[in-house]
């Protein structure tokens, strides 16, 4: 047995034990949310540093709203646990840590929250380094479309929503393209496939607008902060045409797991000179300074466990 936990139905297990029933409401029809969050050793704390906590969990709770589910913590429990979670698995590297608030209910039938069901909580963590590389990727349009506000919103983080990202994902790779960009019904660029897309045109940087079908990213945010207060640019949030990527100076995705990934190539077309540019690289360099608690302005964002 592995000396690893995870959270489930109000207690610490075994994370070989941390099991759910067959007939369970999320795994029947995709009715959970999630977070993806990261702690990283800090060097001069020596000591795990959360990033940006209660804003994940903020955004847990909203997802939660827009899909009927009733957390069974709130917001400081939530983040309780998980430093709680991060002590007992002795995490001492980059780790991934997953909260799910799922359906919990075994009846049939895909109705959200009748009145007496309950919604549980879980959570696990891994060790994560990077999920892309930051050498330069090579990026392709999908031809899958994001999926609309008005069908699944792309601004709650739904289990069930990632079979779009998954579609998207996976023909991409077959392709042969790091990773996709995703479009709009209308044909405007979404983002990544679980990442946000940031291009700098004209030297400003332009991210797509939150009514285009986004998630609204805690990564993106923080990227704003620091291009606008720390590199004095102009944050431009507006829809994005398509072909704007093939003339845009450079180009990068932004998450929590995919952190800042330079793109230096979209579908076979050079970003830029096809090297990774000098904002990318300072905003990455920016990046990793915050979630390593190395920016004691942005101290704030790192909850130390
Ligand atoms: C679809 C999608 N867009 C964007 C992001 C980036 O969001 P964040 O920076 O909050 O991790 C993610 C990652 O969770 C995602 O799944």
């Amino acid at each position: 047995m592995s000396d690893q936990f995870a959270y489930l139905r109000g207690g610490f297990v075994p994370l070989e034990h941390a099991t759910i029933n067959v007939r369970t409401h999320a795994f029947l029809y995709g009715t959970a949310v999630f977070e993806g969050i990261k702690a990283y050793w800090l060097p001069e704390h020596q000591q795990m540093g959360i990033f940006r906590l209660e804003d994940h969990y903020r955004r847990l709770l909203q997802s939660c709203q827009i899909l009927r589910l009733r957390s069974p913590n709130d917001l400081a429990t939530l983040a309780e646990l998980t430093c709680a979670l991060i002590r007992r698995n002795q995490c001492q590297t980059a780790t991934y840590l997953r909260p799910i608030v799922y359906k919990a209910d075994l009846r049939i039938g895909p109705i959200l929250n009748p009145e007496g069901t309950e919604d549980d909580f879980c959570l696990f963590s891994l060790p994560m380094e990077s999920y892309l590389n930051t050498s330069g990727i090579h990026v392709g349009t999908s031809p899958w479309r994001r999926l609309d506000d008005n069908a699944i919103p792309a601004r709650a983080k739904v289990n069930g929503a990632y079979v779009n990202t998954a579609l998207a994902k996976t023909d991409g790779a077959l392709c042969g393209f790091d990773d996709v960009v995703v479009l709009t019904g209308e044909g405007h660029v979404a983002e990544g496939s679980a990442m946000n897309l940031f291009l700098v045109r004209g030297g400003h940087l332009v991210t797509s607008a939150v009514t285009d079908n986004i998630l609204e990213g805690i990564t993106r945010d923080t990227i704003m902060t620091l291009a606008a207060q720390e590199l004095g640019l102009t944050v431009v949030c507006r829809p994005i045409d398509r072909t704007e990527l093939y003339v845009a100076e450079e180009a990068f995705f932004a998450g929590t797991a995919t952190e800042v990934a330079p793109i230096t190539r979209f579908d076979h077309r050079p970003v830029g000179d096809g090297q990774v540019g000098p904002i990318t690289t300072q905003l990455l360099g920016l990046y990793r300074k915050a979630v390593h608690g190395l920016l004691p302005q942005y101290a704030h964002w790192v909850t130390v466990v």
